[in-house]
């Protein structure tokens, strides 16, 4: 017995790891292990020798068991030890830095404008990017036959042989909505529309897709002197500073009298300048809206006027950050994105101060 004893606690002590302590295990005290072969040798003793025997037996398997499990958890803790020094985490290393995206000037610049606009008491509107022709042109008094449907540098989509719906256009500029809150809201309203507009056309100042802010006012006693109020005071709080302003007498078909708006500026030095320069950047349509296209909105032009006013999203943005070209606007260019782009946390507000 001290043999198998010896046998045992030796071999367990030098077992390598799980699989061979199961072995012995088996070897020594499973139910044909050698313990077991010895207790059927009980049968064959005398009583007295068996009073020896037994408990001198039982004694010896208790004795393995418990060496085979000390083994056993000293062979994980060992495990553990080796894993821990494989896998082990500085956790006093410096982070790793995650860049943060910016905001693009012209989601910049549109809440700006909306915060201005929102502070005079306009709502914001919103209509569809694809328009039937009826909304972007004949409801604003643009015929058919009209130079300007041409003028526009319109996007059509394409219409399959047979399909009789109405021909549908990439809105050409934000008037549509115009009608589309007249015929929702009715007189009087007062409403902004920021959005996406689409034209055929590209150079430093123009893409085929650019921003507009609509404007809409409508009530009983409105004029150009509103008009012009409006858009001067948006200006200055726009720019944070009055800028010299060109009003031109201009044509449109959907007011009456019209108006365009240049802002003063200079190009020099790779960098647009507001306020300065010999240059004009023409930045807003604007008129009277004409009876026709009250009419259209089904509001009583015997009861009601108002003013209407378009301005250019991009280009507003381009003077007050000193963006030379549009194009680069919409290249997606990281670089330019990280230069011009404004964090998300440090947006200028109306409250805040809109000039930094
Ligand atoms: N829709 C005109 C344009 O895109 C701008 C405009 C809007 C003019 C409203 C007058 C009134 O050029």
């Amino acid at each position: 017995m001290d043999d198998l004893r010896d046998k045992y606690i030796g071999l367990i002590a030098d077992a390598a790891d799980e699989a061979a302590i199961e072995d012995l295990r088996v070897q020594a005290v499973g139910k044909k292990g050698e313990i077991a072969l010895k207790m059927r040798e009980l049968g064959k003793m005398t009583p007295e020798e068996r009073q020896v025997m037994g408990p001198k037996l039982n004694a010896l398997k208790d004795e393995i068991n418990s060496a085979l499990s000390a083994k056993k958890s000293s062979l994980a803790d060992a495990a553990l030890e080796e894993r821990l020094k494989t896998e082990w985490l500085d956790v006093t290393l410096p982070g790793r830095g995650r860049r943060q995206g910016s905001i693009h000037p012209i989601s910049q610049v549109t809440e700006e404008v909306t915060a201005i606009f929102a502070d005079m008491g306009f709502a914001v509107a919103e209509g569809p990017q694809i328009e039937t022709d009826w909304y972007n042109f004949d409801a604003l008094n643009i015929p058919g036959h009209h130079p300007a449907r041409a003028e526009m540098d319109t996007f059509y989509t394409h219409r399959a042989e047979g399909d009789n719906r109405p021909p549908h256009v990439l809105r050409t500029h934000t008037s549509p909505v115009q009608i589309r809150s007249m015929e929702k809201t009715g007189a009087p309203t007062r409403i902004i529309c920021p959005g996406r507009v689409y034209r055929a056309d590209y150079d430093q100042t123009h893409t085929p897709m650019f921003h507009q802010v609509e404007g809409l006012a409508i009530d009983k006693d409105i004029s150009m002197a509103n008009l012009k109020w409006v858009l001067e005071e948006f200006l200055t709080a726009f720019f944070g500073t009055t800028v010299k302003t060109r009003f031109r007498a201009s044509h449109f078909p959907f007011t009456e009298p019209s108006a365009e708006v240049d802002i003063q500026c200079s190009w020099e030095d790779g960098s647009v300048k507001v306020g300065e320069g010999d240059d004009w950047l023409e930045v807003l349509g604007s008129g009277m809206v004409h009876p026709k296209v009250l009419a259209a909105g089904g509001i009583d032009a015997n009861e009601y006027q108002g003013f209407a006013f378009g301005i250019g999203i991009d280009r507003l943005a381009m003077l007050k950050y000193g963006i030379p070209d549009l194009r680069a606007f919409f290249d997606s260019d990281l670089r330019w994105l990280r230069h011009y782009g404004f964090a998300s946390l440090d947006q200028p507000t109306l409250h805040g101060g809109l000039v930094r």
